[in-house]
């Protein structure tokens, strides 16, 4: 397995282009399994997880191809009506493809997700919905067999009993094309689910949102349409906390603000320093890091899950204690352990990790355990003194482009090792 040897401690320095979104490209590459037609999906990151997606639709019949960041769709007909357990455990977001299949075919089997390191994360939210759309529901040998009742889905008026960001996706997609309007309540609305919905209407989808409550007046057929995925706001919180940590001065570029309002208003009463290049373009600085009280994650326009590992990465070497809330994954600290391999003062009370200063963290060696808490031990490693070497950054690479490119072009010494 590959790992990335640092050498620390060092200051980020440089520009960086960041990638398109891959929660976004992720349900928009799904959904092109409703609608006839061809079409060209832009700024596609190149990772793992997009590569492996675009196995998946092949797998299934579809005509689909992916290079140089553009994703092609020839045809999205589906020939095969199962995805099966190999590809499906490797990654959780392809059960989003059970909503848009079975609106459109009559039969689908999916394997199970299975469990997954940062918690349970249930499918009940969505199978619920999809089973008041019309959907017969069994679970058989680890699948998820579906069978819709009707020649076309219902439309249905329902409220979440949670908010999720997959099961809001799974089902504004099957509403797409269903009889009638349907009315959807306690919604996700990450910029990630408006881009889906922007992307759809696009193919010809009536979708509406307000606050929380998305309304979709079912359509006979979509059509595709080129798009332009956004840019990826969580990779950018990860570069600009490792700037903030180790003091150093980053020009991002493709960068949308507005996607992270609530972290950078949270970031500047750390210190962070904000300075429009243009109006994709944004230079990051940060002399004098400062902790913070609180921070506790929230569904968006909240402070973000995929963001928690690495602010608590940054507040290391801060002088008070500071105190990070998980509110979203009940198991989401795997990195907690990892970092205390630096020198790291963490404490675990519940759901909220305690950070107390240390006056130096020293390189370790350590384990990549999920997309996000991998970028933590990259923040560790830059702040420490000597060598680390990050095991396992497989998990870098579904989730950041390029990451050791990137690195590198801004100071950082780091080798990729088989
Ligand atoms: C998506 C993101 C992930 C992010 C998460 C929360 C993708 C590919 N992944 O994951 O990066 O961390 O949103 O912002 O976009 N839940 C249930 N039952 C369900 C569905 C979810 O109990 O049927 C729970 C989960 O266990 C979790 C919470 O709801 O506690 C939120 O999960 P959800 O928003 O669904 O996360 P994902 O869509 O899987």
């Amino acid at each position: 397995m590959q790992k990335v040897v640092i050498e620390g401690p060092v200051s980020l320095s440089g520009e960086i282009d960041i990638s398109g979104s891959k929660n976004a490209s992720l349900p928009i590459i799904i959904s092109t399994v409703l609608a006839k037609g061809s079409c060209l999906i832009g700024n596609i990151p190149n990772l793992r997880d997009t590569r492996f997606l675009v196995s998946i639709l092949k797998d299934l019949g579809c005509r689909v191809d992916f290079q140089k960041n553009v994703f092609a769709v020839h045809s999205s007909v589906i020939s095969k009506k199962s995805a099966d357990y190999e590809y499906v455990r490797q990654m959780r977001a392809s059960i989003v493809l059970l909503g848009p299949v079975i609106a459109r075919y009559k039969k689908f089997k999916i394997a199970l997700p299975g469990g997954c390191s940062i918690g349970t994360r249930g499918i009940d939210l969505h199978l619920k919905a999809l089973k008041l759309m019309g959907v017969k529901i069994s679970i058989r040998n680890g699948y998820v067999q579906a069978e819709r009742k009707f020649s076309k889905l219902k439309a249905i008026k329902h409220k979440f009993s949670k908010i999720s960001v997959g099961a809001t996706q799974n089902i504004l997609m099957a509403a797409t094309l269903a009889k009638g309007k349907s009315i959807l309540k306690n919604c996700a609305i990450e910029p990630e689910v408006i881009d889906l919905i922007k992307f759809l209407n696009n193919c010809g989808a009536q979708i509406k949102i307000n606050k929380r409550t998305i309304s979709i007046n079912g359509v006979e057929d979509l059509n595709l349409h080129n798009h332009e995925v956004i840019p990826d706001r969580v990779e950018a919180g990860s570069y600009i906390l490792a700037t903030m940590a180790s003091k150093g001065k980053l020009i991002l570029n493709n960068f949308k603000p507005d996607d992270l309002t609530n972290p950078l208003e949270l970031y500047k009463s750390m210190g962070l320093k904000i300075k429009k290049l243009s109006n994709s373009s944004y230079q990051f600085s940060c002399q004098n890091l400062k902790s913070i009280n609180k921070i506790s994650t929230k569904e968006f326009p909240g402070y973000p899950t995929d963001l928690q590992a690495q602010v608590i990465a940054t507040l290391l070497k801060t002088g008070k204690r500071s105190k990070v809330e998980e509110n979203i994954f009940e198991n989401r600290f795997i990195h907690i352990p990892e970092l205390r391999r630096f020198g790291a003062d963490l404490k675990i009370k519940e759901k909220t990790v305690e950070i107390n200063k240390v006056s130096e963290l020293y390189g370790a060696e350590v384990m990549a355990t999920d997309i996000r808490a991998s970028f933590s031990l990259i923040i560790g490693a830059i702040i420490s003194k000597g060598t680390t070497t990050i095991n396992r950054i497989y998990h870098l690479d579904r989730g950041y482009e390029d990451f050791d490119l990137k690195l590198k072009k801004c100071g950082v010494n780091i080798k990729r090792k088989k």
